[in-house]
């Protein structure tokens, strides 16, 4: 792993462990890949302004979120499916960022039992809510996470229906799932070529399952039926009234991109709120998050705590999200890389690559606390 020097090299050695299918499930994002391309690129158009001849030794990078404090100011995004990349990629992924102190978010379409994440991290973990399976199975998703010590509740809002990933559909994402072997078999060599991580499948007990989408029959939701699942779980702004019910712990909405829906989700009484497009992978054409950011920041700044993710993949862009207002980031593909690569080790090595970048990059800038970053170390091109 100590050859890996950055965020791409991850990504390298991901592809080559990973069958395509996989890897691009992870990598890809909708329809022309507009905005996952604008996502990184944005960070190309705002440059620094550093203060130089400043001793800036030792460097700070705590923050608060939610009243929590954190030695990092990036958190782990939900990331469904992790433990199709890795076995037991959920609790693996969650046991590093508790290591690093840093808060892990599980999605509700995860491999792993929400309690069995809880227990593998020492740090907090936050859950994140669709409303897959209706509002009884939600609701009883909710009450899991109170009993098994979740922190806050993340509530996404950008997943109407499931973005088109050109890729998986290219890659016999649905075929594979279904598990009709006539229709598998033009995809299967894919899975064939990558033996290692073929034998790591199998090892884990093959085809995940969901085990926090409990059906009304007692069961754990079934790969194949997710999509269908997703185009009825669609939340809207009244929803928030029996969640909040349910939930008496912080509310964070993940999927805010412009100042009116931040303004609704504070109205609804988020603590705080996620200015995410989902890395790309829902609506196409959505403007990448660093440029949404200073609207919200300017809207609901104030009076509630702003988060940031889609694009990271440099401590670099960390800090320029922290100049632009943002509390804290968000990472997604960056640490999946690396927990697709090597498992435990892999999440580690994006971590610390990340945080080497922070620190480096905060002392070039001369500054020494990650919390007094502001507009004034950043300009745009
Ligand atoms: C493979 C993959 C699966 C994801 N699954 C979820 C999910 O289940 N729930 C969710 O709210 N966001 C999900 N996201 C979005 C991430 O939480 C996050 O918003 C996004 O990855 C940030 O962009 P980045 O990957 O460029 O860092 C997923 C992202 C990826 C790459």
């Amino acid at each position: 792993m100590s050859g890996a020097v950055n965020i791409g090299d991850l990504r390298r050695l991901a592809e080559r462990r990973l069958p395509r299918v996989i890897f691009d499930y992870i990598d890809g994002g909708s329809d022309g890949e507009l905005t996952l391309r604008e996502n990184s690129r944005i960070f190309d158009r705002v440059m620094f302004r550093p203060r130089n001849a400043v001793a800036t030794s030792p460097c700070n990078l705590r923050t608060t979120v939610l009243g929590t404090t954190l030695e990092l100011p990036f958190m782990l995004a939900p990331v469904g499916s992790s433990r199709l990349f890795y076995p037991r990629g959920e609790c693996v992924a969650a046991a590093q960022a508790g290591a690093a102190g840093t808060v892990y978010v599980l999605s509700t379409l995860s491999g792993c039992r929400m309690e069995e994440v809880k227990a593998a991290t020492s740090g907090p973990a936050w859950f994140q809510l669709y409303l897959v399976g209706g509002r009884d199975i939600a609701t009883a998703a909710i009450r899991r996470a109170r009993v098994a010590g979740y922190a806050a509740l993340v509530v996404t809002v950008d997943t109407a229906v499931a973005g088109q990933r050109e890729r998986d559909l290219r890659n016999g994402a649905r075929e594979l799932v279904k598990g009709n072997v006539r229709e598998m078999l033009p995809y299967l060599p894919q899975l064939l070529t990558r033996p290692r991580w073929l034998v790591d499948f199998l090892g884990d007990g093959g085809m995940m399952r969901f085990p926090n989408v409990v059906l009304p029959e007692g069961g754990p939701m079934p790969y194949e039926d997710v999509a269908a699942a997703l185009e009825r779980s669609t939340v809207a702004w009244e929803d928030l009234d029996w969640i909040r019910a349910e939930w008496q712990g912080p509310i964070v909405i993940k999927g805010v991109l412009t100042a009116q829906d931040a303004q609704h989700a504070v109205a609804a009484g988020a603590d705080a709120v996620i200015v995410s497009n989902h890395g790309g992978r829902q609506l196409d054409g959505v403007a990448p998050t660093l440029r949404a950011l200073p609207e919200i920041v300017e809207a609901v700044g104030n009076r509630t705590e702003i988060y940031l993710d889609s694009g990271i993949r440099r401590g670099s862009d960390v800090v320029k999200a922290l100049c632009l207002g943002a509390r804290a980031v968000l990472i997604g593909r960056a640490y999946a890389y690396g927990l697709a690569a090597a498992g435990g080790a892999g999440v580690a090595r994006a971590i610390e690559i990340l945080r080497g970048d922070v620190v480096r990059t905060l002392r070039l800038l001369g500054c020494h606390e990650a919390k007094e970053l502001d507009r004034t170390y950043v300009e745009w091109t």
